[in-house]
């Protein structure tokens, strides 16, 4: 088994939790690329339901699937969410925004009724921080938030440098809403609220990827099987 078909795995059991006529939110990532895949399966054998997508690119994947498509401003409150995770955390608390999507991913789950995430194993961590905590900041006075954002992390017991990502080319990674993401190297992150209300308070600061009491089902595929979290 390899990571791909796990994710693809965990896709297809988020099936189950679609029913005619939602408002799905899409989300973003390989993991969720897989879900509107499947769902675009289902959608072309008659399923109707109509999808908000939470990135530019997974609104071109859901338009090639087939799926009906609408915009927040249309379509204000969603049925479900379905999108990935960069770590999963055992209350569902998660870090997200490893495909730079966390500012749309979190607008629209807080828009839904129910988010779940789906993912291999990897992603399941007993505490979050191992991954990178992407930050999404506007550019002007870029390196004062920077500053602000390291001492948030410092104040809440989890100090670590904020990089600005980058793309291949060395460019910086600019998100679809035109910012930039501060990649907060932590490695453990104790008091993920603390954090949170810390970053939020940053001026400059358009968002960060904890998402804490927003996920309700976890779908983690392994080795041995596919286990559904709740909260
Ligand atoms: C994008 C995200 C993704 O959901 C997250 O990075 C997981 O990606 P993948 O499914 O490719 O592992 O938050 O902003």
């Amino acid at each position: 088994m390899t990571p791909d078909s796990l994710k693809r795995e965990a896709a297809a059991r988020a099936l189950d939790f679609v029913e005619p006529g939602m408002r799905l939110g899409l989300g973003t990532g390989s993991t969720a690329k897989h879900f509107v895949e499947l769902l675009g399966e289902r959608v072309r054998g008659g399923l109707d339901v109509l999808g908000v997508p939470t990135s530019e690119a997974t609104r071109a994947d859901a338009a090639a699937a087939g799926i009906r498509l609408s915009t927040l401003d249309d379509t204000p409150a969603l049925d479900l969410t379905v999108d990935g995770a960069d770590e999963i955390a055992p209350d569902l608390s998660v870090i997200k925004g490893g495909g730079g999507a966390l500012l749309r991913e979190k607008i629209v789950a807080a828009a839904s009724a129910r988010m779940i995430v789906i993912a291999d194993e990897s992603k399941w961590v007993e505490m979050l921080g191992r991954f990178p905590l992407p930050v999404e900041v506007v550019p002007f006075g870029l390196a004062p938030t920077r500053l602000a954002v390291e001492a948030a992390a410092e104040a809440v017991g989890c100090p670590g440098p904020a990089r600005l990502r980058r793309t291949r080319e060395g460019h910086a990674f600019v998100t679809d809403g035109g910012h930039l993401i501060l990649d907060l190297m932590l490695g453990r992150i104790p008091q993920p609220a603390a954090l949170a209300a810390r970053l939020a308070a940053v001026p400059g600061v358009v968002e960060h990827g904890l998402f804490l009491g927003l996920v309700s089902v976890a779908i983690i595929a392994g080795a041995s099987g596919i286990r559904i979290e709740n909260v």
